[in-house]
């Protein structure tokens, strides 16, 4: 991406960039684009931390999707260590959107197993990036992914499980790549 264009999407996600967390403008217009150009109503993101990557999908979500939020806010599997981030996320939501997210507070392992079925038309995983974590969160959570739903996966280039993951995914046909930007996985389920 030249100068011009990164300058113009620093911009254009001035208030997101605001909000701490490690993800790259470039991986945030990707899930803002993902949440305009697919319109899904329902989002899950395992994940959250401080709110980063929520506040790029609710800039493209639209009015009457959704937004459940995974995490255990306590900053868990986190190179800093233990600490408690769940009341730096809520006060990091834009106030006219707060009701269009859903805070689900626990384990991914947990959440999954008292989730009611609903089912989700985009799955972010992006909590713990141990190759155990990463296939634990897919298998408990694609079963509620619509056939054709989109599933990103963050951390993708980074040296953590989640390539070995999802390149077994790909080899095996459950998932199709979609696109990569930076360390964002796109997928399709099939
Ligand atoms: C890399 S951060 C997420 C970054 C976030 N998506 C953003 O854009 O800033 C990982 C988060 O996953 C959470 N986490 C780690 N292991 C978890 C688990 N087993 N269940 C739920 N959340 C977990 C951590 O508490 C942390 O907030």
């Amino acid at each position: 991406m030249n100068f011009i264009k990164k300058v113009l999407l620093a911009l254009k996600f001035y208030k997101e960039r605001k909000v701490y967390g490690q993800l790259q403008v470039e991986e945030g217009n990707a899930l803002y684009k993902c949440a305009k150009k697919f319109s899904p109503k329902v989002l899950l993101e395992i994940g959250s931390y401080k709110g980063k990557s929520a506040n790029f999908f609710l800039r493209g979500m639209s009015h009457d999707a959704i937004l459940h939020c995974v995490d255990t806010w306590q900053n868990d599997a986190m190179t800093e260590g233990k600490y408690n981030t769940y009341d730096i996320f809520q006060n990091n939501l834009p106030i006219e959107k707060r009701d269009q997210v859903v805070m689900h507070r626990g384990t991914s392992d947990e959440m999954s197993k008292v989730w009611d079925g609903t089912q989700l038309d985009l799955l972010f995983i992006d909590g713990d990036h141990s190759k155990e974590a990463v296939e634990s969160d897919f298998n408990n959570w694609s079963k509620f992914v619509k056939k054709g739903g989109l599933i990103l996966f963050h951390d993708y280039t980074n040296p953590c499980g989640v390539k070995e993951v999802v390149e077994g995914l790909i080899a095996k046909g459950t998932i199709q790549k979609i696109d990569l930007v930076k360390s964002l996985y796109i997928s399709r389920l099939q």
